[in-house]
């Protein structure tokens, strides 16, 4: 057999979706709790774009499967040959495509093949099963839950893991249209991310059937199941939130802004939400994100659930998806900055409505520290510090960081400076129409900027604006940016100040707490960040001092938390070490496993990685590879 190469156009794929491309997919699945498993049947119609076409390979990592056939225009079944193909070396990163070989269908069922040929369409349906392989579920016991009732699972296939639910094309150069049927037994929910069409109970199996739909066609790394307890709360006509049972009017309060988020970006873009329904559900802490933009439910950490709705600047981002990824999706996972960083400068324009530009611009200068500490960590010559890095044979996880968002942000706001905040406003509406339902890479943004520039302003002036942007040393170099951002606020100053009174050694600077305890979490973060970056000139006595007179960690949220004991780590002080070890077992975000982990190892590796594995199991199946990883190459 001849080897097997990864698509060119998106190098973490092997599909040959130029050949035939899937259009409706539907799915009938349901779940086995005892044996941990998703069951059930894909079956997806593709369009036939090659004449010669004699295979198709799809994307599979995990999954049990069963039997593939081709379905009829009378729904008879045909048996189809295949292969699952694990000579590639890069199948831990990308598993072991499946293989579907049509010459078969040639020889012992000519009529049907030359019939598909002809309409350009062919329907196959597979069967499959998940199994422990498959890293895109986490299954929790009921003891795991809230509720400690009922058990749990929810899907991640942002990046590469729709592979490890089911066979399919699996890139976001391909969209396609859902159909789901789920079926569960009853008190439990079972849900896509979709629209819930309709649902009723099984008279045979009492098992509660539910129907949902994805009309506006989805990257596969948008496809979302989650299976529990659940309960919904709504928050205005079109919003609401799904949470385990006994928690979501707690949720529905915190994300109360959801609503005005949309309506702000909807103006902002001047384009509707088109999704109709937006709910949020609240996983339980494993979930490894901040938040996953899944469509129509948008999957959060319980961590946002602070109390004071300090962090909903997350939904704010995941509601910018619904335009920015989710209608215009990048390509491939080389462009991941086309998704997150138009995301992050959509975040940024929403809470400068919300909240000011005083506010906005603070989050770009914690952003700004952010990606200085990213490029620092990774070295100024790693690929992944550019916003095009090379993802061949490797999983994009493992290449993930604030650089696409942050760096991706920069060259936006630049991009913004250049033609003015109208004007910029009028490319992001005009290339969110232009591309809406397709998948892009940055030179489709770069063809909409210039021919609008130019069709808007004179000659002169639209020539001397488009030659002084070098979008190539933007987008393909690596290291810092250069061209330096200035991001001006009046808080940084309230912080200058309170950290000058720490370091001039007063005994007790004046209404320390009173002032850090007033401030949004947000100018808290920037003077944790201050100390961070200069950690060198605070002596542990300083250090032991501050979190005294801040009353450091007790009653803030967990970015402030996990920053502040990031610090402790970073300055070699055991003095969080009981804190940090209860922190690691009630949250599962990557943002905080990985930099306290890092700091820990750096600490002390050995009682790190004993810890580690006693504790992996309440993790993610991403972030525990993420995690062991870590470990793995300190030997
Ligand atoms: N799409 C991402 C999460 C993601 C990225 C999952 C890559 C898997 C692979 C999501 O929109 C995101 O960026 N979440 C952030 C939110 C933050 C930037 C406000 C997070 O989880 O921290
Ligand atoms: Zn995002």
């Amino acid at each position: 057999m001849e080897t097997l190469k990864a698509n060119k156009i998106d190098v973490n794929t092997y599909s040959n979706f130029e050949e035939i491309i899937q259009k409706n997919v539907e799915l009938d699945v349901s779940i086995d709790f005892e044996k941990q498993q998703m069951y059930g049947t894909v079956q997806t119609e593709y369009e036939i774009l090659n004449p010669s076409l004699n295979k198709i390979i799809l994307d599979l990592h995990g999954p049990d499967i069963s039997e593939i056939n081709l379905i009829t225009e009378e729904y008879d079944e045909i048996p189809l040959e295949y292969e699952i193909y694990d000579k590639n070396e890069d199948k831990e990163a990308l598993g072991t495509p499946l293989i579907i070989n049509l010459e078969s269908l040639k020889k012992e069922n000519n009529d049907e093949y030359e019939k598909i040929f002809k309409d350009k369409l062919v329907t196959i349906n597979i069967k499959f099963n998940t199994n422990e392989k498959c890293n895109g579920i986490q299954y929790l016991t009921k003891e795991q839950t809230h509720s400690k009732q009922y058990p749990f699972m929810f899907t991640q296939c942002e990046a590469i893991q729709c592979r490890t639910l089911f066979p399919c094309q699996d890139t976001p150069s391909v969209k396609a249209k859902y159909k789901v049927k789920t079926s569960i037994e009853s008190p439990l929910t079972f849900l896509f991310g979709g629209i819930a069409k309709s649902h009723y109970s099984d008279s045979s199996t009492k098992k509660k059937i539910m129907l949902f739909e994805q009309n506006i066609p989805i990257p596969s790394y948008l496809v979302a199941f989650v299976a529990g307890d659940l309960e919904f709360a709504k928050i205005s006509k079109r919003c609401g939130v799904w949470a385990e049972r006994g928690l979501a009017s707690k949720a529905a309060n915190e994300f109360i802004d959801a609503e005005k988020y949309i309506e702000i970006a909807e103006n902002y873009l001047n384009h509707p939400y088109e999704w109709q329904t937006y709910n949020i559900l609240v996983l339980p802490f494993s979930f490894p994100f901040g938040g996953m933009e899944n469509p129509n439910l948008t999957f959060v950490t319980p961590a946002l659930l602070a109390g004071d709705r300090s962090m909903s600047n997350v939904i704010g981002h995941e509601i910018s998806h619904s335009w920015t990824g989710n209608l215009v999706t990048n390509k491939n996972w080389a462009n991941f900055w086309v998704n997150e960083g138009f995301t992050k400068f959509m975040e940024r324009k929403l809470d400068k409505n919300l909240l000011g530009e005083d506010m906005s611009n603070l989050e770009s200068i914690v952003g700004n520290n952010s990606l200085i500490s990213a490029i620092k960590m990774y070295g100024e010559d790693s690929h992944f510090t550019s916003l095009s890095p090379d993802f061949s044979g490797i999983d994009p996880d493992d290449g993930f960081s604030t650089i696409p968002y942050e760096k991706g942000y920069q060259l936006l706001v630049y991009l913004e400076e250049k033609v003015g905040e109208d004007m910029f406003r009028e490319i992001m509406s005009k290339y969110i129409d232009t591309f809406k339902y397709k998948s892009v890479d940055w030179t489709d943004f770069k063809q909409i900027y210039e021919e609008y520039v130019t069709e808007k302003m004179n000659r002169r002036n639209s020539r001397k604006i488009l030659n002084s942007i070098d979008w190539n040393k933007w987008v393909t170099e690596k290291g810092f940016p250069s061209y330096k951002m200035e991001f001006k606020s009046k808080y940084t100053k309230e912080v200058e100040d309170l950290i000058g009174q720490f370091l001039d050694g007063k005994k007790n600077p004046e209404n320390a707490l009173k002032i850090f305890k007033e401030w949004h979490t947000n100018v808290k973060l920037t003077f944790l960040d201050e100390i961070k970056k200069d950690v060198k000139n605070f002596d542990e006595d300083l250090i032991l001092k501050i979190k005294k007179e801040l009353n450091l960690v007790e009653e803030y949220n967990d970015d402030v938390k996990a920053l502040w004991y990031e610090i402790t780590l970073d300055k070699k002080l055991d003095i969080e070490i009981e804190n940090i070890k209860q922190f690691l077992q009630t949250h599962g975000r990557l943002k905080y496993l990985k930099p306290l982990y890092y700091g820990w190892i750096n600490l002390d590796l050995e009682s790190a990685r004993t810890f580690f594995d006693e504790n992996k199991y309440l993790y993610h199946p991403i972030s525990r590879r993420l995690i062991q990883n870590k470990f793995d190459s300190q030997k």
